[in-house]
């Protein structure tokens, strides 16, 4: 494996990335993964405290996600979802009605593909049930839904929108409830219900356009990890409700137990129309997503009209290897008791990063679940790229958003681990803020 770095360059397009920025900032080679810790070629080993993209929830190279994929490699592999069907998809999809309230579940590959499908079975059952006028879509500031055209529609991230406006859709973005806008003196919970009342008068105008409201549920991730109270979303509830518009949980980075709860949706006590799934779901091995709803939505596609029907398909819909893993990671859950088993670990985390919270250049220090941030001020323009390499220098995988610097890290962390990763992210914020 001589010259990866060149290689990759010559040969890969990186997501995300200004290609030109590789020749001075390389990527890691990775050759192996263990727990927590990425190994590249030479042996260097980096704890991955963003769980390469919020996906890992147990572990790399994770033994019992490993025997249930390389079981289910010696059955079958793949066969598409149109004219047959599995043990595997059957059993997610029937598990992941329980967990969700919801059903149905169609299945993608990437949260993109997710959202892409919620919006689209949203549209269709206006029209479906004689409301064709009902095709507009709100989202809130700052959110994220993903990359592809109809996802980015929705998407309100400037670095990411501005350049493909033109392919866009039109869409309303309605105001952050994201609790750092809140005026001094003002709680979260307070500021949470003003954004809402922003949002009732945008519905009273023109709900009947509007097909859905769709939102990061508690924290928006690529607005970088910003954080809400939940009264938000169950007066979101509340007014789709009234207004007769779906509104559809985007669970995609914040689901399978990010926020310390299963889903971000219960600790508002709601249950919306539509829930995106991604990410956690194959504990971070395989790409998998599922879009689950509610009877109402599904009876209004059955019919003998093939036209009234949910006509979209991708080729590795509910891929059996991937739901296999979905398995195992739903397994582990529970015999795990995963949920409760972070709690602790949250706290025993929070605690850990006393000193990164009195740092005099940290503000805003928040934390949900297994999601712990904060930005740093008057922080030079490059501070993403030089905390970046801080970190990296420290053995930390971690990739600040802006001027904001957060830890997903996976949940098999052990206390030690959050030790070393807490004095770590403290000595890569000094040394990225020295001259
Ligand atoms: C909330 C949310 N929705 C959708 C997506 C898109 O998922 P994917 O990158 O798998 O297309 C992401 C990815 O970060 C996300 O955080």
């Amino acid at each position: 494996m001589n010259d990866l770095i060149g290689r990759t360059r010559a040969a890969v397009w990186h997501p995300c990335t200004q290609m030109k920025q590789l020749e001075a900032a390389p990527p890691l080679a990775i050759a192996r993964g263990e727990g927590a810790w990425l190994i590249d070629v030479d042996g260097r080993r980096y704890f991955d405290a963003i769980s390469s993209w919020w996906v890992n929830l147990f572990g790399h190279c994770n033994p019992r996600i490993n025997a249930a994929i390389t079981d289910q490699l010696g059955k079958i592999e793949h066969v598409m979802l149109a004219g047959a069907t599995h043990a595997p998809v059957v059993e997610l999809s029937e598990r992941l009605a329980k967990l969700t309230g919801l059903g149905h579940a169609f299945y993608g590959s990437d949260g993109a593909s997710a959202t892409e499908i919620a919006l689209k079975m949203s549209a269709h059952y206006w029209r479906n049930t004689g409301q064709t006028e009902k095709n507009g879509f709100i989202s809130l500031q700052n959110g994220y839904h993903g990359e592809t055209v109809g996802a980015l529609s929705v998407t309100d991230i400037p670095l990411f929108k501005s350049t493909y406006a033109p392919l866009l859709r039109h869409t309303v973005q309605v105001p952050t409830p994201d609790a750092r806008l809140a005026e001094p003196g003002e709680s979260a919970e307070a500021f949470a219900l003003r954004c809402a009342e922003a949002l009732a008068a945008h519905l009273a105008e023109h709900a009947s356009t509007t097909a859905a409201f769709i939102v990061e549920p508690l924290v928006q991730g690529a607005a970088g990890m910003a954080i809400y109270h939940p009264v938000y979303l169950a007066r979101a509830r509340e007014l789709c409700d009234q207004y007769g518009v779906h509104l559809i949980a985007d669970e995609i980075a914040v689901g399978f137990g990010r926020t310390g709860t299963m889903f971000a949706c219960e600790q508002a006590g709601i249950r919306p129309d539509f829930i995106c799934l991604s990410k956690g779901i194959t504990g971070g091995y395989l790409p998998l997503s599922a879009v689950l709803t509610t009877d109402d939505v599904y009876a209004a596609f059955y019919d003998a009209a093939a036209a009234r029907g949910f006509l979209h398909s991708h080729s590795y819909t509910g891929n059996p290897l991937a739901c296999r893993a979905a398995l195992a990671v739903l397994d582990i859950f529970e015999h795990d008791q995963v949920i409760a088993a972070n709690r602790a670990k949250s706290f025993e985390m929070t605690k850990s990063l006393s000193e990164v919270v009195a740092h005099p250049r940290v503000r805003h220090f928040r934390h949900r679940g297994m999601i712990w941030a904060f930005d740093v001020a008057d922080a030079a323009s490059d501070f993403a790229t030089r905390f970046h390499f801080a970190a990296l220098a420290q053995g930390v995988f971690i990739r600040p958003i802006g001027n904001t610097v957060y830890i997903m890290p996976p949940y098999v962390i052990t206390p030690a681990e959050m030790t070393l990763l807490a004095e770590r992210v403290l000595l890569a914020l000094n040394l990225s803020l020295a001259d």
